[in-house]
């Protein structure tokens, strides 16, 4: 009998990547969206890739009712758990709206994961590590004082995953991704970024299209080798093939723990500068950009020992950053096309 996966944020970057892995591993998918934060364009490239439509319900998730009759009429053995906001500057000019939708939602999903014994899968981030004292960090690194609303949010989901999974004999696993980027190799599906983006690979790759004048490198005084920060960019393809790993270990029984955590990275560092150049020499362009002040909240160096994921999931990381930024343009070039 196949399993079902109930993906929330399934139309959005990571949920559609995802959503795609799970398929082609044999999982029946449901898509559950609210819409507030993308439009049809994943959820149409995924059915592209698929070459068949996937069930897809418009939900939201704070809305407990309609969680709840979602749980009643599939039969789902595991729910990952991505329907949330994600922008860290607008979740400190506005807290009560991270705080209300994020932890909403996810309390409703985990009600409904106790009521019908579901497996929880729980997207979380790297951000949860701060400023490390050593790198590269492990799951027993010590988690620090969030420094925004959003990072708050996710420490706090970890710990009303750790605490139900404790107290009502779930199962639950925690992914703590470092920084996702890339998009499918078919450049069916990718990342859409609202407005002005705020990370890094979206910006270039828009300065590449001529959407963006210049690109700023925020701080080159950094105490780094070329004095830019380090960070773990991990190709989104294989980010996604992480949960088919993990949910499978949930559901067929194979935990050691029934709460765990996994980093998600390649464990290695790569600088704003190196991944700038990549960009440029793997896809023959020039990008405009400067060096402009450090952005306030930024930590210097933060890469993830992936060990325990290749250990226990069975999962690494394979794709080269020269890959993932060939596929990132290729993406904003179909986005062009499109928009034509
Ligand atoms: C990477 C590096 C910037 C933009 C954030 C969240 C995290 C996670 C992923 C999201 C940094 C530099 C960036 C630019 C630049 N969650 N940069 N110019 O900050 O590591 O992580 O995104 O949903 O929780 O905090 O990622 O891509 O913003 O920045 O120089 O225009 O690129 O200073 O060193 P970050 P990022």
């Amino acid at each position: 009998m196949k399993k079902t996966v109930l993906v929330s944020g399934g139309a959005g970057f990571i949920g559609s990547h995802v959503t795609v892995e799970l398929s082609q591993a044999g999982y029946d998918v449901v898509i559950a969206d609210n819409m507030s934060n993308c439009d049809e364009t994943n959820y149409k490239g995924v059915c592209a890739i698929l070459g068949r439509q996937l069930p897809f319900e418009k939900i939201d998730f704070c809305d407990a009712a309609a969680a709840n009759d979602l749980f009643n009429r599939y039969k789902i053995d595991a729910v990952i758990h991505f329907a949330a906001f994600k922008a860290v500057g607008e979740s400190v000019e506005q807290p009560l709206m991270y705080y209300k939708n994020n932890l909403d939602s996810f309390l409703n999903v985990l009600e409904c994961a106790r009521v019908h014994g579901t497996n929880v899968l729980f997207s979380s981030s790297a951000t949860v590590y701060g400023e490390p004292d050593e790198t590269p960090v492990t799951e027993t690194s010590p988690r620090k004082p969030a420094t925004s609303p959003y990072g708050n949010t996710k420490q706090m989901c970890e710990d009303f995953l750790r605490d139900c999974v404790a107290a009502y004999g779930m199962h639950g696993i925690a992914l703590r991704y470092f920084n996702p980027i890339g998009a499918h190799p078919s450049a069916l599906i990718g990342e859409l970024p609202r407005g002005i983006p705020n990370n890094l690979v979206p910006f270039i790759t828009q300065t590449a299209i001529g959407k963006r004048e210049c690109l700023n490198i925020f701080g080159d005084d950094y105490p780094t080798p070329d004095g830019t920060c380090l960070r773990d960019y991990i190709d989104i393809t294989d980010l996604a093939k992480a949960h088919v790993c993990a949910v499978t270990r949930m559901i067929e029984g194979k935990m050691d723990e029934p709460y765990e955590i996994f980093n998600i990275g390649t464990g290695r560092p790569v600088s704003v500068l190196e991944l700038v150049n990549s960009f440029e020499r793997v896809n023959g362009i020039k990008l405009n950009y400067r060096i402009a002040p450090r952005r306030p909240g930024d930590v210097t160096a933060v890469w993830a020992d992936p060990t325990l994921a290749q250990q226990k999931l069975g999962w690494k990381a394979v794709r080269s950053v020269d890959e993932t930024l060939a596929s990132a343009w290729a993406w904003e070039k179909r986005l062009a096309e499109a928009a034509e």
